[in-house]
């Protein structure tokens, strides 16, 4: 029935979600302002730029900078993560991830990348996946990121799939209700009560079980 798959990478493939909220914290406290693991769930799945405005609403100083400001400081928030995610080798691909993606080519099911992130193809570089993945998505290539459905609508489009043949895997809030705004099958990674807008949800990547989808 299904025919592609299209993953987050953050949070999905690859532990990342913390190297961002790291980077963020010591940004927004450059800058004077605290940010939790609450907040940050906000963050998850929305581009970089968007996450600084986000952070800069929460403490109510979206006016304090200038377009160039935000520009620098989002930039030195991704140089930051930068730093942190240079030594990524295969082993920070999640447990579960070789053998899922075997399991699909096995199937002929053709497998995406579709991440808010301008670093996907980096990361997709060092976890030594290059070959598994058939498509990434280029964010700077869509109009709207998550929760719009574009980037799940682009990857779908590109590999000439029909929506009602994609499934999306997501573990972030935005990135769900851009799969369900697609009209596709939303798989969630984590809190099933913060996800509940996902048609099924694993508490890991590696519980997905292709049998319960196919
Ligand atoms: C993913 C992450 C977000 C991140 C976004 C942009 O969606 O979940 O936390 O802000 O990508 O990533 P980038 O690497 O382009 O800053
Ligand atoms: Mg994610």
């Amino acid at each position: 029935k299904y025919k592609l798959f299209i993953f987050d990478m953050d949070g999905v493939i690859t532990e990342t979600s913390e190297q961002h909220y790291q980077a963020w914290k010591q940004l927004a406290n450059e800058i004077g302002i605290e940010i939790d693991r609450k907040f940050n769930e906000k963050l998850k799945g929305v581009s970089r730029i968007e996450s600084l405005e986000r952070i800069l609403e929460y403490a109510n100083k979206a006016n304090d900078f200038t377009e160039d400001e935000k520009l620098e400081l989002a930039t030195r928030k991704n140089e930051n993560y930068k730093e942190m995610i240079l030594k990524f080798t295969e082993e920070n691909l999640f447990e579960g991830v070789k053998d899922l993606f075997d399991e699909l080519k096995k199937r002929n099911i053709k497998i995406a990348i579709g991440s808010a992130s301008k670093n996907a193809p980096t990361l997709v570089r060092l976890l030594g996946i290059e070959n598994d993945i058939d498509y990434i998505v280029n964010p700077a290539e869509v109009k709207r990121g998550k929760p719009a459905p574009d980037i799940f609508l682009k990857a779908a489009e590109h590999l000439g799939v029909d929506i009602s043949e994609c499934i999306g895997v997501e573990d972030a809030e935005a990135g769900i209700e851009a799969i369900k705004s697609a009209g596709m099958f939303a798989v969630g990674i984590g809190d099933s009560k913060v996800l509940n807008k996902a048609d099924i949800v694993y508490g890991e990547t590696k519980d997905i079980k292709l049998e319960d989808l196919m």
